[in-house]
């Protein structure tokens, strides 16, 4: 940890944004399953359906109601869960760095947001599980969810109630989750595609944490990161190719971001 720190530290008296990339490993400690883990979305079906097969527009047209319960079902688990070390760390180097920060996350379940992450230099670069948009794109805003719905139990089928709230504000047309679904595109307006690329382009420190670099912005992040010539720091429990990029910049650390990030930023900050 001492030459990450010392890495971070020589890092910070260059010129550039200091940046943090998140994935669902960020979020394992506070109890949501990450997309890959032996507990994860991906290997847990919702019903017969395996969860890359429902988290997908193709889906949401031929059964939209299924795909509802199902986000509604996430919707709760997320929200049943509190941010943690990780997200407050996060939360704490915002406020310290203020405009020289930038946080970009994978994940849909809002803890950075509930952390106190601001949502001006907070990119949620796949969605936000609280939120919905019109299912037929009438406009691209996104509004949260109405509070009145409540979460689904695991197999509980989206009412009435819920099919009478789901609905886009402006044309009253069927709403959908905010959420980049496995056969749609990156888009600015919606997942901060070119905010994402600029500001890994003019970073001096970018820090990856809990991701199996998997999906596609992140790697354009990381690529244009090193490409700026910025310290690459990577936070993970297990090896990764993010991890590899950052053993020849700043370091690998092997281990929970709940116990590893608040040790790194407290280093940080007190540079
Ligand atoms: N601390 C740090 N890292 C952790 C922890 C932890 N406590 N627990 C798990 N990890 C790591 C795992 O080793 C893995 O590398 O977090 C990563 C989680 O990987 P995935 O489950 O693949 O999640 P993620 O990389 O965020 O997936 C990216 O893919 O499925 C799509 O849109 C979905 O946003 C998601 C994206």
């Amino acid at each position: 940890m001492d030459d990450v720190i010392a890495a971070c530290q020589a890092a910070l008296s260059r010129k550039g944004q200091v940046v943090v990339l998140t994935g669902a490993g960020v979020s394992a400690e506070s109890g949501i399953p990450t997309f890959r883990g032996k507990e994860g979305y991906w290997t847990i079906g919702a019903r017969e359906y395996h969860p890359q097969e429902l988290a997908t527009w193709e889906a949401f047209e031929r059964m939209p109601w299924d795909v509802w319960a199902w986000y509604l079902y996430r919707r709760g688990v997320c929200r049943a869960a509190q941010p943690n070390a990780a997200h407050d760390a996060i939360a704490l180097l915002d406020r310290k760095l203020e405009g020289r920060f930038a946080l970009i996350t994978q994940n849909v379940d809002g803890l950075h947001r509930r952390a106190g992450s601001p949502i001006a230099r907070t990119f949620p670069i796949h969605g936000d599980i609280d939120y919905m948009r019109c299912a037929n794109d009438c406009v691209l805003d996104r509004w949260p969810i109405p509070e009145a719905i409540p979460a689904l139990a695991r197999g509980e089928a989206a009412g009435e109630a819920h099919r009478a709230l789901l609905r886009c504000p402006r044309c009253g047309g069927m709403a959908r989750p905010h959420v980049l679904w496995f056969d749609e595109s990156y888009d600015e307006p919606r997942f901060f595609l070119d905010t994402a690329r600029r500001i890994a382009s003019a970073s001096a420190l970018l820090v990856v944490i809990g991701t199996s670099a998997q999906t596609n912005l992140p790697w354009q992040v990381v690529t244009l990161a090193a490409r700026a010539g910025a310290t690459i720091v990577d936070i993970n429990i297990e090896p990764n190719p993010f991890g590899e990029i950052a053993e020849t910049s700043g370091g690998a650390i092997r281990g929970t971001a709940a116990t590893n990030l608040p040790r790194l930023v407290d280093a940080i900050i007190h540079t």
